[in-house]
């Protein structure tokens, strides 16, 4: 039977009894050293041979699934993890409403299921891909251990979708897990799925921003997935939420260490005008508005991976029972959606304006407005942060309108307000809404790596608790030389 403990004694380690599941462990076990080889060349680059403090799932209790030890990363114990099976449960939306959720895949469904898996399946990879030469100039050990957390998870993640498609789609969904390892980041032949997987994570700075930004989509994907009718990607996705949350808090807890080290250095010498760039940056951190515009640009990258906001796709995606909306159980309406509306926003005669549209085609729009909701919360806990160090200064998240590429307003030219506007005023905006190559040159040279125990780079402040409850001069990873 399934369980909450891992069983460890299989190669692989999972709760989902793969040593009697003869075939699927064997499809896996011939999948896992191409995946090695992938971690070897695109996992952390110069820190394989490292040990490090990392926490590895040995149960899917949510109170106490985790151990910590020292794991040298190629030997993390990667394994198969789903959330235990609810007794009755149902398809809770779309034409299939009260029916039993599926224990296998239904066949009408099979290749948009399919498809759904491999797209959530593309992005696990990719951020580590994104991510592999960070360690190299990691503020502090704390910084470096948690950047390795968050990869190896995303290498389980990357798992928990092969571990579907190898043991409900047969022949092609072995072929597509290949393809997961095949696809690289960037790449100008293979490229992964989604452009902001496909976009570099060139400083730390920005490793914050995606894991707060990016991750949090994920995490939207992951809600929506997790109402799934079919019951074993339900599953997967609600564990994978837990380890999600770290990434978030990670993302959180960096940018806002970020603020609070800038906020206490203008302080301390007497700086009042966070737009004094240049006397900021002379103390050796992160000016305000620089960091308002990496949030501009991870923020609207990530708007980008919702797709149309109107969208038929969506709509058969939810009609089917595969994907269903951000906590969709709590929301007191039919599930079915047959005769709603939903408002939109679209660009009309310049302005941008909400229209509503069928709720059902417009469920891209209604999770990217949840999504943008849990953000705007982050914002304002970040914001706390510069208010309490008396600086003047918000952060504020810019219009969805602006610096689109996908959807309604992917072909104009928006300002952070939200105001349509010409070629010549983008050209000449951009540079203060967008990073500039001089502000990518600024930050890049203070990413200077701290590798000593309880030391922090100038521009950062240290956590106010350490991992696993450790003290401040913990040795997070131990490099080996
Ligand atoms: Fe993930
Ligand atoms: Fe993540």
């Amino acid at each position: 039977m399934d369980g909450l403990n891992v069983d460890y004694t299989t190669k692989i380690p999972n709760n989902v009894n793969l040593g009697s599941d003869r075939q699927v462990l064997k499809a896996l076990e011939g999948w896992h050293p191409g995946y090695l080889d992938w971690w070897n060349d695109m996992g952390p680059e110069g820190f394989q041979e490292s040990l490090v403090y990392l926490r590895t799932a040995v149960s899917v209790d949510p109170k106490g699934w985790a151990k910590f030890d020292y794991v040298k990363m190629p030997e993390y114990r990667w394994g198969i993890l789903l959330a235990p099976q609810e007794e009755g449960r149902n398809v809770n939306f779309g034409e299939h409403l009260g029916e039993p959720a599926w224990q296998e895949v239904p066949g009408e469904y099979r290749a948009m299921l399919r498809r759904l898996v491999v797209i959530q399946g593309d992005t696990e990879p990719a951020s580590v891909e994104q991510q592999r030469h960070l360690g190299k100039t990691a503020p502090s050990l704390y910084d470096m251990r948690n950047l390795f957390q968050v990869n190896v998870e995303e290498g389980r993640h990357l798992w928990a979708m092969v571990y579907l498609l190898q043991k409900y789609f047969g022949r092609d969904g072995r072929e597509e897990a290949d393809d997961l390892l095949r696809r690289r980041s960037g790449d100008a032949d293979a490229p992964r799925m989604l452009g902001a997987f496909n976009e570099a994570t060139p400083d730390w700075l920005s490793f914050f921003m995606f894991t707060f930004f990016t991750d949090r989509d994920g995490k939207m994907q992951l809600e929506s997935l997790a109402q799934s009718g079919f019951d074993p990607l339900s599953r997967t996705c609600r564990f994978m939420l837990t380890e999600e949350a770290h990434h978030m808090f990670v993302g959180e807890t960096g940018v806002g260490r970020t603020l609070q080290r800038t906020c206490e250095a203008m302080t301390a010498a007497g700086v009042e005008d966070p737009y004094d760039k240049d006397r900021v940056r002379s103390l050796g951190v992160i000016d305000l508005p620089t960091i308002q515009k990496k949030m501009n640009l991870h923020f609207t990258l990530s708007l980008d991976l919702f797709g149309s906001e109107v969208s038929t796709n969506a709509a058969n995606f939810y009609n089917s029972g595969l994907k269903g909306r951000f906590q969709e159980t709590k929301i007191d309406d039919d599930h079915r959606l047959t005769s709603a509306t939903y408002p939109v926003s679209k660009l009309i005669d310049g302005e941008v304006k909400l229209v509503d549209e069928p709720a059902l085609t417009a469920l891209n729009m209604r999770l990217r407005d949840d999504y943008v909701a849990d953000c705007a919360k982050g914002v304002e806990r970040w914001n706390k942060i510069i208010e309490k160090s008396g600086v003047k200064f918000r952060l504020e998240l810019p219009h969805v309108a602006f610096h689109r590429h996908i959807g309604e307003f992917r072909d104009v030219k928006v300002s952070p307000e939200g105001e349509a506007i010409g070629e010549a005023e983008w050209e000449k905006g951009k540079d203060q809404w967008l990073p500039s190559k001089e502000d990518g040159d600024f930050i890049e040279a203070l990413m200077k790596p701290e590798t000593e125990p309880a030391k922090f780079a100038g521009w950062i402040a240290p956590p106010k608790v350490g991992i696993d409850n450790k003290p401040g001069d913990f040795e997070y990873v131990k490099i080996a030389a």
